[in-house]
């Protein structure tokens, strides 16, 4: 008989525990041979793994709480001891806090595990993907990485004003941004790198927030609230659809190309985001002693908040509070309205 000369695939879904990341790793089980979940409840993580086990590849679970840099830098020795490549990373672990909350490493916690592990995580694991090339780097944002007009950088853990709506989608931003600045660093090195929007999904993303449970919970709203089965296609597509092979820098929904938000073109504000988190990532190598962390000055040279935008310069790119009291309103009367 001949020798297998076939090398193992793997795949690699963070949040992969449940949600739009399960549906994602399920749907992953019938390209690869080994298909990673990541996920920082070992319950969950088992159940999951359960599972995905009547499926046709073989699960392997790791355990990881991305609000620790430490636990995510564990997490890579972890996957390079058990993975000797990997075909494709999905970064969709996410989380929307509803007060702000620090990270075990003393960041703004949405920003922490949304952008910040992912960033390092990826970077740690460029070498297996680089061995498994060509390979994807998959990474989840949102259409809400559209509603700020840039990165805050002046205020990058949110210390003057937070809002978990505000937060979350500029930590999607931030996702577009790291994701389109990994395409132009790594394009020569055979690993691609997309975003996409997953879309509205029925999921536990909106456990913390009564309103929106509320209102994913109506039954009107369960006719266009997509399942997390529906919401996982666009991050299966762009992990496994042949023809999308060497396309990178490219950002996706409803499993084809779209136009994201113009903040996201802004090549001087991936660029310096990429820095930026670089910094971040290297200053919670010291362990947090619960004092103000120092975040790097965010602010270069001769680059204005919203430059090359067609923004005025200076502190509030975006404007919270007009948002949310019209969103609030909104939301309001959409209520009323499915409630009557
Ligand atoms: N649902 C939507 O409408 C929607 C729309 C646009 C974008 N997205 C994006 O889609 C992705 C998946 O979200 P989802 O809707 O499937 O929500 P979900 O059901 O809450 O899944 C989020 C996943 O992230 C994991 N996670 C959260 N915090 C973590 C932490 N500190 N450490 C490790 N893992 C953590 C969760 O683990 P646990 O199981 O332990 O909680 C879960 O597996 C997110 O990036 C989200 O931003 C969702």
């Amino acid at each position: 008989m001949s020798e297998q000369t076939t090398a193992t695939r793997y795949a690699l879904v963070t949040g992969g525990s449940s949600g739009i990341g399960l549906e994602t790793a399920r749907g992953l089980t019938t390209h690869f041979d080994v298909v990673g979940i990541v996920g920082r409840d070992p319950g969950r993580l088992a159940e999951a793994a359960q599972d995905l086990s009547s499926g046709p590849a073989c699960i392997e679970t790791f355990q990881a709480d991305f609000a620790s840099l430490t636990e995510v830098r564990r997490l890579a020795d972890d996957i390079r001891a058990r993975f000797d490549s990997l075909s494709v990373l999905v970064n969709n672990a996410g989380v929307w806090h509803t007060q702000r909350t620090l990270s075990k490493d003393g960041y703004e916690a949405t920003l922490a595990v949304n952008h910040l592990a992912h960033f390092l995580l990826t970077n740690e694991l460029k070498d297996l993907l680089v061995a498994a090339a060509p390979a994807r780097v998959v990474n989840v944002s949102s259409s809400m990485h559209g509603r700020p007009k840039s990165i805050h950088w002046d205020d990058l853990m949110f210390e003057k004003h937070w809002a978990g709506f505000w937060v979350y989608g500029h930590s999607k931003l931030a996702n577009v941004l790291f994701s389109n600045e990994l395409a132009r660093r790594w394009k020569d090195l055979g690993v691609t790198s997309n975003a996409l929007n997953p879309g509205n999904v029925r999921s536990r993303i909106t456990r913390n927030n009564a309103f929106l449970n509320a209102l994913h919970s109506s039954p009107i709203a369960r006719l266009v609230v997509m399942t997390e089965a529906d919401g996982a296609q666009t991050s299966i597509y762009a992990a496994t659809a042949p023809e999308l092979e060497g396309v990178t820098g490219r950002y996706f929904d409803k499993a084809k190309e779209a136009k994201p938000n113009r903040a996201t073109g802004n090549e001087e504000a991936a660029r310096h985001l990429w820095k930026v988190s670089q910094e971040l990532v290297d200053e919670a190598a010291t362990p947090w002693t619960g004092e103000a962390r120092h975040v790097p000055a965010t602010f270069p040279r001769g680059f204005a908040q919203g430059s090359g935008l067609g923004l005025p310069p200076g502190p509030l790119s975006m404007r919270p509070v007009p948002f949310i009291a019209l969103t609030t309103l909104l939301l309001g009367i959409i209520l009323a309205l499915l409630y009557g």
